[in-house]
């Protein structure tokens, strides 16, 4: 059976863009002195650490861009996708620097949504622009038999990064905290 990669990163933009929805309610609770539990913050910078930088940009500069420069045409959509990912890890480092400064009404607490607030704007735009600019040039450039390649290579290295048990365990946290900031279930 064919398998498309890009179905693959789709599914995963739309966890990331559920995290990015309650990072908006928590920024927005930070910023009106509300009490957040520390455990959910600590959460979200684990999710967005290991499951939307190291797993999911790491399929994308490991595995797919590179297949992708091999015409030059997307060296440059390529390199602000990449400059983008850059700038996503040092929001991600400024929230985990005030980690240990969390609590109701602290600098940290403000530092921390200050950072949510730079992450989400660039990852809805960096979403956005992948899913309107890169995906229908990757499907389009993509040969089925290489498509097929890509997505073995995902899955090794989605568990060499995250195995089974904890990808099983992100998606639980993000359900419990969809139904505590969403209201879903
Ligand atoms: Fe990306
Ligand atoms: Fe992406």
């Amino acid at each position: 059976m064919n398998k498309n990669p890009i179905v693959d990163l789709v599914d995963e933009h739309k966890g990331i863009v559920t995290m990015l929805n309650i990072m908006q309610k928590i920024t927005s609770k930070i910023q009106k002195r509300e009490n957040i539990e520390k455990d959910h913050i600590n959460k979200i910078v684990e999710f967005l650490s290991n499951f939307a930088d190291k797993c999911h940009h790491g399929k994308e500069e490991d595995i797919l861009f590179p297949e992708l420069t091999r015409n030059s045409a997307n060296i440059p959509l390529i390199n602000e996708l990449l400059g983008e990912h850059k700038s996503g890890r040092d929001y991600i480092g400024g929230m985990k620097a005030s980690l240990h400064d969390f609590s109701t009404g602290s600098p940290g607490a403000y530092h921390i949504a200050i950072n949510m607030q730079g992450y989400i704007t660039l990852l809805v735009s960096h979403i956005q622009k992948e899913t309107k600019e890169l995906f229908p040039i990757a499907d389009k450039e993509i040969s089925e038999n290489t498509k097929n390649l890509i997505e073995e290579k995902f899955e090794e290295l989605e568990s060499n990064i995250i195995g089974e048990g904890k990808h099983e365990e992100y998606h639980g946290w993000l359900k419990m905290l969809m139904s505590i900031y969403l209201g879903k279930n």
